[in-house]
């Protein structure tokens, strides 16, 4: 009988692809995905725990999952995924006990069998199992649109002292070259055009090619541009010290990488670099965006910042702000710290009081949103290709990302989704861009 899943997800990327998954494995059990809550028989939270407010928002969501199920007669199975589920297992337990299955993103390929065991009682696993779940998850890929992710490599040993990650998702480790090729293949056949390649650390890429010998990123995304239909390529999230010379060099050499690249730096002080693990310096970051810069003269940059870590003076702060200046982000995401349990920046004594993280993040997102909208503004009058995504508002209109990913509206074309055209940008928003089919004539565009 056909059965209603209803998947929420919070964080990153990787757990929009883990739902995904999650869903393929319980296919063959009749479920089916729906976007809303209020019909469903199983609902899973599929959770983020890298800051406070991530994974305090699970709790007041299970809230309202438990007053929805009370209120209705149909039976509701809730379940809770994901990197909360992982952390804090017992305490979700503890605090929710009406959850009925609690599953960490190292087993959730284990879901069918967990959600037979859940009708009866309660039931929990967050092991790390030996057991991988990519060589026991259905082969068979759903796709939504012309552009999906691929989760390449999970875990990280990089053990940042404020990160949760590698406590959730457990030790680096990278699937087989194979096994991604032919993921990849797959979703190729299916029309997918774009694919971006997923790790915590992704650029510590390593799986094993036929020999039983380590490939490196670079030579994965040779091998994937190979693919017929495969136009795009981006990869996320890497790790400075991860960037290799052959990596820099698949910048300048694969036409299918995008001239976008997503490199968190999160401080620009020596002293805070050091005090968070990241093992590397301010200038080695700004060399090796030199370098990128060499490999490939239009790529464009975004970073994740972390203000107010333990220790952090107004002296660190301005590094970080000199470092953004003279770097100059197309977009970034920044933070204010936030202690996690068991990582060991949680337990330093010289914690930076609010209203100092508050200032220090209010003044770094003005400098970054200036930045930000310097870049869209210089995209006023060019060409861009753009990969065409979905239809938009207006008829007539589709959506799609230009290299940078910015969301580009068109009118007037003769092609569809799933195709890349050249899109002449004039108009542009704080959000959005949008433009025309390059090299037409006026008349034409008219749409
Ligand atoms: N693997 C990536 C980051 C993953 S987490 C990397 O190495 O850069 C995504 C971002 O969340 C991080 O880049 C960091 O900026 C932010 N973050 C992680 N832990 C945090 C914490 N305890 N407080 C505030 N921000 C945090
Ligand atoms: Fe977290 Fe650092 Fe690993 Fe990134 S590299 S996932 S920030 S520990
Ligand atoms: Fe959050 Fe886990 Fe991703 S903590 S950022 S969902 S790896």
């Amino acid at each position: 009988m056909q059965k209603k899943l209803f998947i929420k997800t919070y964080g990153c990327q990787m757990n929009v692809y883990d739902s995904a998954r999650m869903a393929e494995a319980l296919a063959p059990l009749g479920y089916v995905p729906v976007d809303t809550v209020d019909d469903a028989d199983l609902a899973i939270l599929n959770t983020c725990h890298i800051r406070e407010k991530a994974a305090e928002k699970v709790f007041s969501e299970l809230g309202r999952l438990r007053v929805l199920r009370n209120e209705r007669e149909k039976p509701l199975l809730i379940g809770v995924a994901g990197c909360v589920a992982q952390a804090e297992g017992a305490e979700i337990q503890r605090r929710a006990p009406f959850v009925d299955l609690v599953v960490g993103p190292q087993t959730y390929h284990r879901l069918p069998h967990l959600v037979a065991q859940a009708l009866h009682a309660p039931v929990v696993d967050t092991d790390f199992p030996a057991e991988d779940k990519f060589d026991l998850l259905p082969t068979e890929r759903s796709v939504d649109g012309p552009a999906a992710f691929l989760t390449v490599q999970e875990g990280c040993d990089k053990f940042c002292t404020f990160c949760v990650v590698p406590y959730t998702r457990g030790a680096e480790a990278s699937r087989p070259l194979r096994q991604v090729l032919d993921e990849a293949c797959q979703l190729a056949a299916k029309g997918v055009r774009e694919i971006t390649l997923l790790g915590q650390n992704v650029n510590a890429y390593h799986g094993l090619d036929e020999n039983g010998r380590p490939a490196s990123l670079a030579t994965l995304m040779r091998a994937l541009a190979a693919i017929p239909g495969i136009a795009r390529l981006r990869y996320t999230t890497s790790h400075p010290r991860d960037m290799g010379d052959d990596l820099i060099a698949a910048h300048r050499d694969l036409p299918a990488l995008m001239p976008f690249l997503h490199l968190p730096v999160q401080s620009g002080s020596d002293r805070v670099l050091a005090a968070m693990n990241r093992r590397h310096k301010a200038d080695d970051y700004r060399r090796i965006v030199g370098r990128l810069r060499d490999a490939r003269p239009d790529i464009a940059l975004s970073s994740d910042f972390i203000v107010g870590f333990p220790g952090e003076t107004d002296a660190d702060f301005r590094a970080t702000m000199a470092l953004v200046e003279e770097t100059g982000f197309a977009q970034a995401f920044s933070f204010k710290y936030s202690p996690r349990p068991g990582t060991p920046a949680a337990e330093a004594a010289d914690a930076v009081d609010e209203a100092a993280k508050s200032e220090r993040l209010a003044e770094l997102q003005a400098l970054l949103l200036r930045q930000q909208t310097a870049f869209n503004a210089a995209c006023l009058g060019r060409t861009l290709p753009v990969l065409l995504e979905k239809p938009g508002r207006h008829p007539g209109q589709l959506v799609g990302k230009s290299p940078y990913l910015q969301a580009v509206s068109v009118v007037g074309l003769n092609e569809g989704i799933g195709s890349v055209v050249d899109v002449m940008i004039d108009t542009v928003l704080s959000n959005s861009l949008s433009g025309v089919p390059a090299g037409r004539p006026a008349a034409d565009r008219a749409a």
